[in-house]
């Protein structure tokens, strides 16, 4: 049972006394997956809030604080410093990833180890926009020092799906900008970031980063409301981004780095090669149980091969092997949030209620906080499992005839981040690609959908997301172009 009491708020590693709230893994060393106590954190409020709101303030000291003005060579050796202390706690946090929210062995290493990287590329990329920074450009007559400066205060608040990678994914390149951090971790997976509290301490000038724990509500809404956020980044649900952005007196005036929801296809067109499509389109709707942005939340299959494909593919996730994360080959795992086989049932009823059938035999098996994923087919626009990003482990197979049926679909949906497009002539298929690059941000060539490499830049149409984050594009999400000029007189 972990206790964690500390928090960090102005440079100093305080210990709390007052309530705390339990934290349940997600796992147990039970067979039956019955969610454990594994820890407790610190119950926030209002003054913590304000404490850290006011370090991050003054840090920030209206752009002219240590952190803002400190030369871009020694706010690069402070994230050096951190980066280089993280790397020798990952054995903890990979430990912590798997027992909080169920993420296989595998998977856990590769978060770990992805948002390392991203930290050196995130260094090296701020290098590089920091050479340019320092030409000169004369047009005109007027020449000008253009380079990108800070943005203020942000709030930062991560999913729980990617705890450590898609938080620090907004953290570090607002920080290295110049910016001052207040940062909450999310609901599941918060104790995994205890063992990286010294090395924020330690590596960053007081007040830069500020870590709370807590309700969003006790913590997040008091800070907003104050308006002296200057930068809600937040990965997560609409619902969440809204509320908290409305909270604000002058909400015009917040800038908004925002990963939300989304609803991607896959698209199997007649001629597609059924075995790497069934890979696929696995990976692409299990990976994680389901529960990642990206992940593929409705398959639309031609009707000419729907046969084969559905037989195939509900075989194939019924030979998936469920267990704990650090079991061997296990691709199923238990479900963090204890209210999901709940709600995925739902979903089930609804579509056989409204005529769909489950295609696999394993299909909507559950005990406590896992479900088995049910295949179901055919998925129709009435049922609330294609409606709803279901984040979670069921998959719905809609049958289509003619290519305008899925497009059409996807220019009425309120998401639109990325698409799978599984056919062999890719070369016939250009003016379709043409036309999805313009129904969504990504369009995956026979392969699943999926954030990375992080160098690439991951954002979404409608309800999906704001402003576009990667190594590249988050160092620009986070600053604005600012620019001296003058004459040549
Ligand atoms: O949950 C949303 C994440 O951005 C998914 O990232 O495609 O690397 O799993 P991923």
């Amino acid at each position: 049972i972990i206790e964690q009491k500390k928090y960090l708020i102005d440079g100093e590693l305080k210990t709390w006394d007052g309530n705390s709230t339990q934290v349940f893994s997600t796992i147990s060393s039970t067979e039956d997956y019955k969610p454990t106590l594994l820890g407790s954190i610190p119950d926030m409020g209002e003054p913590e809030a304000m404490d850290a709101l006011g370090a991050a303030t003054k840090a920030y000291g209206r752009g002219q604080g240590v952190w803002p003005t400190m030369h871009v060579k020694d706010r690069i050796d402070c994230m050096e410093a951190f980066v280089k202390k993280m790397e020798t706690k990952r054995e903890e946090v990979v430990k912590l990833l798997m027992w909080e929210i169920g993420k296989s062995l595998p998977d856990s290493q590769k978060e770990f180890d992805r948002t390392v990287e991203y930290i050196y590329d995130t260094i090296e990329d701020y290098k590089e926009l920091d050479r340019n920074a320092a030409k000169f450009q004369k047009h005109d007559g007027v020449y000008a020092h253009i380079k990108r400066g800070p943005l203020g205060v942000v709030l930062c608040l991560g999913p729980y799906n990617y705890p450590l990678n898609e938080t620090f994914a907004l953290l570090i390149p607002a920080i290295i900008m110049g910016n001052t951090a207040i940062f909450k971790p999310a609901k599941h997976g918060v104790l995994l970031i205890t063992p990286l509290l010294e090395a924020f301490q330690s590596c960053f000038p007081k007040g830069v980063i500020n870590i709370l724990f807590g309700r969003g509500r006790a913590v997040a809404a008091p800070i907003m409301q104050t308006g002296k956020v200057d930068v809600l980044a937040l990965i997560g649900n609409s619902k969440s981004a809204n509320a908290l952005q409305n909270q604000h007196p002058k909400s015009n005036r917040l800038r908004l780095v925002l990963g939300l929801e989304a609803k991607n296809p896959a698209i199997v067109l007649p001629d597609a090669d059924l075995d790497l499509t069934i890979d696929e389109c696995i990976a692409g709707t299990l990976s994680f149980n389901g529960q990642r942005c990206t992940a593929l939340k409705v398959v639309y299959v031609h009707e000419d091969i729907a046969e084969e494909f559905n037989k195939r593919f509900s075989k194939r996730v019924d030979e998936l092997k469920f267990g704990n994360p650090w079991d061997d080959g296990a691709k199923l795992t238990p479900l963090p949030e204890p209210e999901k086989p709940a709600y995925i049932q739902g979903l089930i009823d609804d579509a056989l209620v409204k005529g769909a059938k489950i295609l696999n035999k394993k299909g909507g098996e559950h005990a406590d906080n896992y479900i088995w994923p049910a295949v179901l087919y055919p998925v129709t626009k009435d049922m609330n499992v294609y409606q709803e990003e279901q984040f979670g482990p069921v998959i719905p197979i809609v049958p289509f005839k003619d290519i305008e049926e899925p497009l059409d679909d996807m220019a009425e949906s309120n998401y639109g981040q990325q698409v799978s497009l599984f056919g062999k002539d890719v070369y016939a298929l250009a003016p379709l690609i043409d036309t999805l690059v313009n129904l969504v941000c990504r369009v995956n060539l026979n392969s699943s959908c999926q954030r990375g490499p992080d160098v690439y830049p991951f954002t979404g149409r409608k309800d999906s997301a704001q402003a576009t984050l990667s190594v590249h594009d988050a160092l620009r999400s986070f600053s604005i172009r600012t620019f001296v000029a003058f004459k040549d007189n």
